[in-house]
């Protein structure tokens, strides 16, 4: 059960905070075996090197604070970092910019992270706590797809497996998953177990308001999530 991520609840009420942080959102979706790139936060650029060196290039760094929501809004994600060198002025132009966008913003550190090589499709998995049919799960394909076409499905949590697949069948954008023009098929069983995943994980912490996990890179085996928000009640 999520005893991590209880603490990690905790002590972000403690502190003041609704919004997770980035890193915390993702060591709670780990615990629950929602698959996450490796990630590491440095607060000085030697040691973002040294998290670079074990993870492997490239390697994507993002700024870490509470103060900064949509972090590429203010220049806070780097992507593609190849090698040392890299790391070391990313680690200070991320720094830099957020800091020219938000002058106060508290910085916890930086956020070293494998970097997802491009899949055949990016999904979305969402929570809301509905306030009369409480935690509702979403699904749908990543970018225009929810944005402007609204193909997402919903569901009452919790689900299973069998709930999980009708989910991922039901929108209308499901053939881009099961391979079109020579595209080898999306693992649509790992998206099924990231969904019961999210369920178990809103069932089980249910001061978790909002869960966004957005966007999720899919395989032909697997899939991972590269960026993950949890807003709390
Ligand atoms: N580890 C990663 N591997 C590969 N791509 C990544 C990784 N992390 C982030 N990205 C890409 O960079 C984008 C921006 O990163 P992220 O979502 O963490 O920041 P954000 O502030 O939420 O930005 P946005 O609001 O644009 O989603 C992601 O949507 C994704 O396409
Ligand atoms: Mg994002």
């Amino acid at each position: 059960m999520g005893r991590r991520a209880q603490e990690i609840i905790e002590r972000a009420y403690e502190e003041g905070r609704k919004h997770l942080l980035e890193p915390e959102a993702k060591t709670i979706c780990a615990e629950y075996g929602i698959p996450v790139p490796k990630f590491k936060v440095a607060s000085e650029p030697k040691e973002a090197v040294e998290f670079a060196e074990e993870i492997g290039y490239p390697v994507v760094l993002k700024v870490v604070s509470p103060d900064v929501i949509h972090k590429s809004d203010v220049g806070g994600v780097l992507l593609n970092v190849m090698d040392a060198d890299g790391v070391r002025e990313g680690f200070k132009r991320v720094l830099d910019t957020v800091k020219g966008h938000v002058p106060n913003a508290r910085i916890i550190g930086v956020l070293v992270e494998e970097m997802a090589p491009k899949g055949i499709a990016e999904v979305i998995v969402g929570a809301i706590k509905d306030p009369q049919f409480g935690q509702t799960l979403m699904f749908g394909l990543g970018g225009v797809f929810v944005e402007v076409l609204k193909d997402v499905t919903f569901r009452i949590a919790p689900i299973d497996e069998r709930e999980a697949k009708e989910m991922i069948k039901e929108i209308k954008a499901y053939p881009i998953l099961t391979g079109y023009r020579g595209q080898p098929p999306a693992d649509v069983d790992a998206i099924a177990r990231i969904l019961v995943s999210a369920s178990e994980l809103v069932m089980e912490n249910p001061q978790v308001k909002e869960m966004d996990l957005n966007p999720i890179i899919v395989y032909e085996k697997g899939a991972k999530t590269v960026d993950a928000r949890i807003i709390l009640e």
